[in-house]
């Protein structure tokens, strides 16, 4: 039995966090590991905050405060954030910690020993205006690749490709906006993956199974050459580089934030080291099965870079086994803004509606194979369809038949009828497609399942219709009720990975306690007799709210933004 160990791309601290950065890897993990555990998987699901670099250090300049104290404010928001969407992270560290600083230094040094790092004298921009080296973001200007206006030092946030500032045409300091920039020379780190290509390729072409977005943009990164990356930067806050003239140098964001995968887990590990230990997750694990999650502006760093830095370190870290990417998530055809103020952030999010209806809702209209578009017509869509009337409505009108006629209790089974043979062959279509789909991380197809395994008690319910039989036939009718029941219980436990809060609600209904469910099986003729005739069956009340028009037209006024990005 493998073990899992699932990441989910490392947020930056400094960034509100917008549902599409939701959907594009810490809801299809929690999704993914919530399925696991429910099969009775041993797994580790890590996060944390991604807390260096020249976002991180701009963010606290403009809230006046230190870096290290605007960290520890923003890691407890976003970590409430993450609470109030359910997200079960077993640790959600930060990049920031002790632990990340050794296991960073320790890589720098192994790849040194193993002639991986150079130090090179490069020319660098340096703002007479401010007096300092401009690291990657504190530089913007015009993209060489695509034109954009707004590309950063470090990367072009339009067209995803990797730059050095010195890339930049006609470059401004991000800070001050001064043009009055010039080149000098000073000393970084540079790590030689150049060197690793044929492994790296290998390596890569091995995974046949990795979407086709994933290897499509790893392959792309090596066709066209991997250069050499400086992994050093001239900032305070960071990782310091212990070597002389390094002094006012810290290891570049995206050398160390990888790496606090690792550090993550030991932090996770150091809290309980007697039942603990990372490094069985991390150093040479035969069982483990290593997935990560992200959006695909991270692809290469995930597919490349970050496995540089583990192949070349020579030891024995363990690598991904399979890249689960996400396109972008639009708001209405164009880019969530943060400072626009144009889309739907995780924390406007949760105060309009419980998290389940975004939760379920996002994955369902995931950008899996190609970017997707959020807009309030397509949420209430979903949201009223499958979450109200299809699922909402069949507990709604069980429950209120058995509260009726049968004093709130299961009724009595009788004999398997034509209507139920249907039914469970149908439970089995839909449920193994489900389970085959979480499985091999497939998202909207596994939503389109469970939909249609929701849509399946309707329709034995109308087929059935025992509020018709109960007077003709009361134990007709209550055998309906009573696989009904069961339905319900079925319905919700394939319901936990995506909306786990109102699943565990219903089960709770059903006097079914949090724990003791376990995934379907492939076959359901025993399900439909489960609950204990005569038990108690509580009424959850109303599942889900409808979104009505109004609130469409609010929310869409609301969060339309202002015309600038
Ligand atoms: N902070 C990065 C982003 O939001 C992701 C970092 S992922 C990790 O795009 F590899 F660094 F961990
Ligand atoms: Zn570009």
């Amino acid at each position: 039995m493998p073990r899992y160990l699932i990441t989910s791309a490392l947020p930056y601290i400094s960034d509100a966090k917008h549902l599409g950065n939701l959907v594009g890897s810490m809801l299809p993990a929690d999704v993914y590991a919530r399925f696991l555990r429910l099969r009775g998987e041993d797994v580790l699901y890590i996060c944390a905050t991604d807390e260096h670099g020249t976002p991180a250090e701009l963010a606290a300049l403009n809230a006046g405060l230190e870096v290290s104290e605007y960290c520890r404010k923003q890691h407890a928001v976003l970590k409430g954030l993450c609470e109030g969407f359910f997200l079960a992270f077993d640790h959600f560290g930060r990049s920031s910690s002790p632990q990340n600083h050794e296991l960073t230094k320790h890589f720098a040094d192994m790849l040194e020993r193993n002639g991986l790092i150079e130090e090179r004298t490069t020319q660098q921009m340096f703002s007479v205006a401010e007096n300092r080296f401009l690291p990657d973001r504190y530089v913007v200007g015009t993209c060489p690749h695509c034109g954009y206006t707004g590309a950063r030092g470090d990367q072009c946030e339009n067209c995803t490709n990797l730059l050095e500032p010195g890339d930049l045409i006609e470059p401004r300091s991000s800070v001050s906006g001064s043009t009055e920039l010039e080149m000098r020379e000073t000393k970084h780190l540079f790590l030689r993956q150049s060197l690793m290509t044929d492994r790296l390729r290998a390596w890569i072409e091995q995974h046949e199974d990795w979407p086709v977005l994933v290897r499509s943009i790893a392959l792309k990164w090596l066709d066209e050459g991997i250069k050499d990356r400086s992994i050093t930067r001239d900032l305070k806050w960071g990782i310091p580089v212990d070597r002389p003239g390094f002094e006012n140098k810290v290891f570049y964001v995206w050398f160390d934030a990888p790496i606090e995968y690792i550090g993550a887990t030991k932090e996770w590990s150091d809290a309980h080291p007697a039942g603990r230990d990372w490094k069985s997750w991390w150093v040479d694990p035969a069982d483990v099965r290593y997935v990560q999650f992200m959006a695909k502006d991270n692809i290469p760093f995930h597919t490349v870079t970050f496995p540089a830095t583990i192949m070349g370190s020579g030891e024995p870290w363990k690598l991904v086994d399979f890249v689960k990417g996400f396109n972008w998530l639009n708001y209405y055809g164009g880019k969530f803004s943060t400072s626009g103020k144009r889309g739907v952030f995780m924390a406007d999010a949760l105060e309009l509606l419980p998290a389940d209806y975004w939760r379920y809702q996002l994955m369902a209209n995931a950008p899996e194979g190609a970017d997707a578009t959020f807009t309030w017509e397509i949420f209430a869509d979903t949201v009223n369809k499958d979450l109200a009337d299809t699922f909402g409505n069949f507990v709604n009108r069980v429950v209120k038949l058995v509260a009726m006629h049968f004093e709130a209790k299961v009724p009595a089974y009788g004999e398997a009828t034509t209507e139920e043979n249907d039914l469970l062959e149908g439970l089995r279509e839909h449920g193994g497609a489900l389970t085959a789909s979480l499985e091999s991380l497939q998202f909207r197809k596994a939503v389109q399942s469970l939909k249609a395994m929701w849509a399946s008690g309707n329709i034995y319910l109308d087929r059935t219709a025992p509020w018709k039989s109960i007077k003709a036939d009361r134990d007709a009718a209550g055998h309906v009720l009573a696989v009904s029941i069961n339905l319900i219980r079925v319905f919700a436990t394939a319901s936990l990975p995506f909306i786990p809060d109102t699943g565990a609600r219903v089960l709770r209904a059903l006097r079914i306690g949090p724990g003791s469910s376990r995934w379907l099986p492939g076959d359901f003729s025993s399900e439909l007799r489960l609950a204990t005739a005569g038990s108690p069956v509580d009424d959850p009340g109303v599942l889900f709210k409808k979104v009505l028009p109004e609130d469409v037209a609010a929310w869409s006024a609301r969060f339309a933004g202002s015309e600038r990005r």
